[in-house]
């Protein structure tokens, strides 16, 4: 076994440099995703049984089928009906700002549902408004409870992230597979490469951890 990381060092800005390439993915992706999946919980609470329908349909469709496989359809099937190119990086962004929203839907949803029922009798016996209740009682209980799980949903998006090496764009995980090809050894790329995605990985555990601290103490 021959292991030589000092050959890689040249081209550790190239690698580096995928790490904008997949936050801007991650990102982007992320802030579409939570908008998308704010509307589609407030679908899943309507009690309007045409909206929950069709949000619990599009959850079960973009849940029930493989990510690898609505990025696919997404880069290669759009431009066959459409007759539209679509740029690798934007089907990367559309179809995970599309799958993460049915995650993001079920994490307010049940964030939300998870708030006792006791808050709201209260509220609607106290004569509060159920517009206002769910604002300023339930809204800020239910963050608790969805915060922790929407910082998982950006860890499973950053490592996710890595398919959009299939359709071409050059994230972290295809550069080191660039560097694996151009000095047929791959183990070290991929070993940087599993360093780079650990270390966003534990940034974003960090700032988790601190933010969630500090929602703990304005209790
Ligand atoms: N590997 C799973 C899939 O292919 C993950 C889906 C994405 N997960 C997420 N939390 N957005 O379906």
């Amino acid at each position: 076994m021959e292991l030589d990381f000092q050959q890689f060092i040249p081209s550790l800005p190239f690698l580096l440099q995928g790490i904008v390439v997949t936050l801007k993915i991650v990102f982007i992706a992320g802030i579409l995703g939570f908008i998308l999946g704010i509307i589609l919980s407030i679908f899943k609470i309507s009690n309007i049984s045409v909206l929950t329908w069709i949000a619990n349909i599009y959850t079960s469709i973009f849940r029930g089928t493989p990510l690898v496989l609505q990025l696919m359809l997404i880069y290669y099937g759009i431009p066959q009906i459409t007759g539209y190119e679509i740029e690798p990086s934007v089907a990367a962004i559309i179809s995970f700002a599309l799958n993460s929203a049915a995650y993001i839907s079920e994490i307010i949803r049940a964030g939300i549902l998870a708030v006792d029922k006791g808050q709201k009798e209260a509220a609607m016996a106290l004569g509060v408004p159920s517009r206002q209740a769910m604002l300023d009682l339930i809204l800020p209980q239910a963050l608790k409870n969805i915060f922790p799980a929407l910082i998982n949903e950006a860890v499973s998006l950053t490592k996710e992230s890595a398919i959009v090496t299939v359709i071409g764009v050059t994230d972290i995980m295809r550069r080191a597979y660039i560097m694996g090809g151009e000095k047929y050894s791959y183990f070290e790329p991929l070993i940087l490469a599993g360093l780079i995605y650990y270390v966003l990985v534990m940034i974003l555990t960090m700032l988790a951890k601190v933010l969630e601290g500090r929602m703990r103490k304005s209790d």
